[in-house]
């Protein structure tokens, strides 16, 4: 008989996770403070939803933290988002290494200033042991520019006709990731809006209608249950999730 509600089915293990953090904006206006006032308190949603992954057994979390679209907003928007930034990594890396996980991040760097790159690369050594679960900051980020990016570098180095999808694969920002089992989108929308793009292309998606900021263990906990709960086929014929 199926469980009686999702808080009381077991969430799978082991599962690759990726989060489009979406709703900081609107959470901010419903509680009348600025829009960087609903970043800092998505930031203090994904330290919190961090924790419930690894007790959840997520063995890794990929979050879509700034995309390459995101440098179009507002400047002072911008500048509030990295500053939030560089406090979560530097207040966040020490944890992750008390928690055995990793920290790590992708994205175009070049695009970023020198402090978050230095911060970035700080947080990278620190954390570089953790084997429990990492936690994959996409920032600065683009799915096609990440294809684009790979593409030329399969190419430099397995020559035009090297490139396959393995060379592809291997030129990826995180090629050492595994593609996520489960995309999660909040706030509403239905689209995945030029995150992973490759590495999600047999990804289960699961939307809920819930701000950032308000995303908390019991909807991850449900989201893991209903990803669980699918039949992935990958093309070809039916396998359970969760089970391998
Ligand atoms: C989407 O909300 C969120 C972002 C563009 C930035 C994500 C930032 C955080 C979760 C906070 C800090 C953490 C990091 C990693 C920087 P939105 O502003 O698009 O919301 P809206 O659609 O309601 O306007």
């Amino acid at each position: 008989m199926p469980p009686a509600s999702s808080s009381e089915a077991a969430a799978p293990r082991g599962t690759r996770v990726a989060i489009i953090m979406d709703g900081n904006g609107r959470w901010a206006e419903a509680h009348g403070v600025s829009v960087t006032e609903g970043h800092r308190a998505g930031g203090d949603a994904l330290r919190h939803i961090t924790e419930a992954a690894l007790d959840l057994g997520v063995r890794e979390l990929t979050v879509y933290g700034f995309s390459t679209e995101n440098f179009g907003r507002d400047p002072e928007e911008v500048a509030g988002i990295m500053q939030l930034f560089m406090e979560l990594v530097e207040r966040e890396a020490p944890i992750m290494v008390e928690r055995n996980s990793r920290m790590c991040f992708m994205g175009r760097r070049e695009l970023l200033g020198d402090e978050i790159r230095e911060r970035m690369r700080w947080a990278e050594e620190l954390t570089q042991h953790g084997t429990a679960m990492t936690l994959c900051i996409a920032f600065g980020y683009g799915g096609r520019a990440e294809i684009i990016d790979a593409a030329r570098a399969a190419v430099l180095e397995d020559g035009v006709d090297g490139l396959d999808e393995d060379s592809l694969r291997r030129h990826l920002y995180r090629p050492e990731l595994a593609d996520p089992d489960l995309i999660i989108r909040t706030a509403g929308e239905q689209r995945t809006s030029n995150f992973l793009v490759w590495q999600g292309a047999y990804s289960e998606l699961v939307f809920t209608d819930t701000f950032w900021p308000d995303f908390a263990e019991p909807d991850l906990r449900a989201a893991l249950v209903e990803y669980a709960a699918r039949e992935r086929r990958f093309g070809g014929r039916l396998t359970e999730a969760g089970a391998s």
